[in-house]
């Protein structure tokens, strides 16, 4: 099977519900990151050895300490060596990336919480990664690892999908609707989540995805170009 879509975060959630990992060496990372975390944050000063993630507008969207707790965490989780492990730890950090956020969390664009909300906001960004991190192996030992076979292959891809010299019996879609100024904004919603997974084009996704720049003409080759033309016919 392949997958395609132009968003990272996308791309890596697909990636992790489609990849087998031994739900044992889960648990065992889990309990190493653990502690090395809980060692390394009892010295106030290691932290200020660790790089400054680099996030737009970073003390808008979160507290310092809120910054600290992702910064270790994202360090230890790069320490991960087995790609397939640290790609699933990487679900539930993305998520806490979020939830720890000033952003409103029923929004899907981009919108700070109000000032008075911000007062009492201090989450226990550890314990939201970990309970995060439970749920996430819960679902995946349960539901999605039984139904993956050892033949199983899957290619999930970020970029554009380029298939012309394979073939599909089954072309699945949820297509992207062509506007995300007025709907669902994925690439709001996961820009926070984008940058700190360290991709640098996180705040351009939405103007990338279809629909997301007005074209100065229209497309006028493929099986579409005569459907297009008629549409912009039309006054
Ligand atoms: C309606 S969502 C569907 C998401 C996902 N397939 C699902 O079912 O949850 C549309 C998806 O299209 C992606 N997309 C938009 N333009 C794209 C493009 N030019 N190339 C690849 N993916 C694109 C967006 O990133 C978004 O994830």
């Amino acid at each position: 099977m392949y997958g395609c879509d132009i968003n990272p975060l996308a791309v890596l959630l697909s990636k992790v519900k489609f990849t087998k990992i031994s739900p044992d060496k889960l648990l065992e990372t889990r309990k190493a990151f653990r502690n090395s975390l809980y060692d390394f944050i009892k010295k106030e000063q290691n932290i200020e050895v660790l790089s400054h993630p680099q996030i737009t507008n970073i003390d808008f969207w979160f507290s310092k300490k809120v910054i600290k707790n992702l910064t270790v965490m994202k360090y230890f989780i790069d320490k991960i060596k087995n790609e397939n492990i640290r790609n699933f730890f990487l679900v539930p950090f993305s998520e806490t990336v979020r939830e720890c956020s000033y952003t409103r969390n029923n929004e899907f664009k981009l919108f700070r919480m109000k000032s008075e909300e911000l007062l009492n906001f201090n989450p226990d960004v550890i314990g939201v990664y970990f309970k995060k991190f439970d749920n996430a192996f819960s679902y995946y030992k349960n539901f999605y690892l039984p139904k993956l076979e050892d033949i199983t292959k899957v290619e999930i891809k970020y970029d554009k999908f380029n298939s012309a010299d394979k073939h599909f019996d089954v072309v699945l879609t949820s297509p992207p609707y062509g506007d995300s100024h007025t709907t669902v904004a994925y690439g709001q919603f996961s820009a926070l989540s984008n940058e700190w997974l360290g991709i640098d084009y996180a705040r351009k996704i939405d103007s990338m995805l279809m629909g997301g720049q007005k074209l100065k003409e229209n497309i006028k080759a493929g099986v579409v170009a005569d459907f297009v033309s008629k549409i912009d016919s039309v006054e």
